[in-house]
């Protein structure tokens, strides 16, 4: 089976929309995978939905390289692209490159994805043309949390011209599509409207030519955390806890294990 490409996914925009999820872990990955899903991102999510950190900044290159060399082991045919933590590509462009191959070459990922528009189409650019491709995210970059906080993006007049901006920016730079956060559907489809490379939307509405979803938040592995613009299709929290229990109960009255899981 062959692997997708950046140019792959830039060449899905207008002919299917693309559902994305992100994966930490080789099985989760696997099954994504057989399910045809054409681009898993190793989000620095993991920090959160794993980790049990209270945002992404405390996550780090070695915890990404764990990650993504474990998702990268589980995909025939999807593009993995692999978060940049936080600090790990912001202080130079130098940075971003030495850090930027490391993940490429330690994981066997096909791309990376980085935060930032306008200002951080230089980084993107020397990423790209040194041979290293970039999915862009803007509108609410969760590594801003402290600055902007979770707010949606894009609501003023101003906000939304440079969130524009920010697309056409990071298109210019080579980046092969771009996740825009949490910002009004109607800017969401402005945006797509104004880029030709795929538009991969969180929060951003239906009119994005793809959408992106932690895994955890849509199988209901997210605890109370249930953000407006998520989709729950299982309560896995629910069923751990009911299997968990039966678990106990089993091995509290000696009914587990049973002839059937003994040896003679
Ligand atoms: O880290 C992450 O999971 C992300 C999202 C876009 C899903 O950046």
């Amino acid at each position: 089976m062959k692997t997708l490409t950046p140019r792959a996914i830039t060449a899905m925009k207008g002919v299917e929309k693309i559902a994305a999820l992100t994966a930490y872990d080789y099985r989760t990955a696997r099954i994504m995978d057989a399910a045809g899903i054409p681009l898993i991102l190793v989000g620095d999510s993991v920090g959160t939905t794993l980790l049990g950190y209270a945002n992404t900044l405390s996550v780090t290159l070695a915890d990404m390289i764990r990650h993504a060399a474990a998702v990268v082991r589980g995909v025939q045919r999807a593009l993995v692209a692999v978060d940049m933590p936080f600090m790990t590509y912001q202080a130079s462009i130098a940075q971003a490159l030495r850090n930027g191959g490391l993940v490429i070459q330690r994981t066997g990922c096909q791309a990376l994805k980085i935060e930032g528009g306008e200002f951080r189409a230089p980084t993107i650019a020397a990423l790209v043309q040194n041979g290293i491709p970039v999915l862009a995210h803007i509108g609410l970059t969760p590594q801003s949390i402290q600055v902007l906080g979770t707010r949606v993006q894009g609501r003023s007049d101003a906000a939304a011209r440079q969130l524009i901006a920010d697309a056409r920016a990071v298109e210019a730079a080579g980046a092969f599509a771009v996740v825009v956060e949490t910002v009004p559907a109607a800017l969401g489809a402005e945006v797509t409207a104004a880029v030709k490379i795929p538009v991969i939307g969180i929060g951003a509405g239906p009119g994005c030519d793809g959408q992106i979803l932690v895994i955890n938040d849509i199988l209901g592995l997210s605890g109370d955390f249930h953000p407006k613009f998520v989709k729950q299709y299982a309560d896995l929290d629910a069923q751990i806890a009911t299997a968990v229990s039966a678990y106990q109960a089993d091995v509290q009255n000696a009914t587990y294990p049973g002839p059937e899981h003994s040896y003679e």
